[in-house]
């Protein structure tokens, strides 16, 4: 593996006085340096200062850590010096360096490959402690990044897959399929993904590609079931038939691309983007069952409503 590359991490998936099994490095003017040796630790007072300093874009481990970086990870999940909430919090920080890989990095396999325990590790939290869900979410609600979405919408997705009683093997497709719904804005540039303000028709043309454009990079994978693939594809179709980009309408929507248009919405709603104030989640659910009912299963907006009763963030 290439010894040279080197995966962003959140300072705060570190807990003082563990030691860690990987070096740390830190990037000052386009170069690594090492920070923090393997086998050391960082003292509480240190980790303090750092963590105001952390803007998320400060610390990385060698790509060929990851592997320790996610066994130091599973560790903290199973450490019982830590709370739920401490835990929630290590483990969606720990997942935001696959969700910049997956928009960034050319190789789309190699984040797929990566997703996979993240959303496993994402289940068997779910299952140990439902209550705590919501400190999965996205932390700052001040930016709208593609990867903080993504995570969130995979996250309620779940939630919502649970209450709809899938089996555990179906949650891990449905927390992969809601994960990589956008992979597809990888091709729509991003002048159009951050334009502040709305964008017009032309421009408008070029972000609805982005359910095609997500078929098509994910057509390249052998091993991309159908269902992670009508995720991406299919989840800006409408339940009454005038979404897109094929129009098709109810059950002919797969079910996972009804899960996705939901808690896409939702998470949009509910999150603060440069021109819209964010609404309350009760704001939000009802909005989605009066105003816009018809986009979405009926059933499946019903059950959404004792997820995020389930969370507590209604
Ligand atoms: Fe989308
Ligand atoms: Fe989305």
């Amino acid at each position: 593996m290439d010894n040279n590359s080197y995966f962003r991490i959140r300072l705060s998936t570190i807990r003082p006085d563990k030691v860690t099994t990987f070096n740390i490095y830190i990037l000052i003017d386009g170069k690594y340096y090492l920070y923090l040796k393997i086998g050391d630790r960082i003292s509480n007072g240190k980790i303090e200062t750092l963590h105001n300093r952390d803007t998320g874009d400060s610390f990385f481990v060698r790509t060929s850590d990851k592997e320790l970086y996610r066994a130091w990870v599973r560790e903290e999940m199973n450490s019982n010096q830590l709370t739920p909430e401490q835990k929630a919090k290590i483990l969606r920080e720990s997942s935001i360096a696959i969700m910049e890989d997956l928009f960034e990095v050319p190789d789309v396999h190699q984040a797929l490959d990566d997703a996979k325990p993240i959303v496993a590790d994402f289940i068997d939290f779910m299952e140990s402690h439902p209550e705590s869900m919501h400190f999965m979410l996205s932390l700052s609600g001040h930016d709208f990044y593609t990867y903080n979405h993504s995570l969130d919408v995979s996250i309620y997705a779940l939630g919502l897959g649970a209450v709809l009683g899938y089996d555990k093997k179906t949650l891990e497709e449905l927390g992969l399929g809601s994960l990589f719904h956008d992979v597809g804005k990888r091709n729509v540039s991003l002048d159009i993904l951050c334009k502040k303000g709305p964008l017009d028709d032309a421009e408008w043309a070029q972000m609805k590609m982005h359910a095609t454009y997500g078929l098509q990079i994910l057509n390249q994978h052998p091993d991309v079931s159908d269902a992670i693939k009508a995720a991406a594809f299919e989840h800006h179709e409408s339940w009454e038939g005038n979404g897109y980009p094929q129009q098709i309408r109810g059950q002919e929507i797969h079910p996972f691309a009804r899960i996705v248009a939901l808690t896409d919405t939702y998470d949009a709603m509910t999150t603060q983007r440069s021109y819209n104030k964010p609404m309350s989640p009760l704001d939000a659910l009802t909005m989605m069952k009066e105003k816009l009912a018809g986009r979405y299963d009926p059933e499946m907006l019903k059950a959404m409503h004792s997820v995020l009763f389930k969370m507590r963030a209604a």
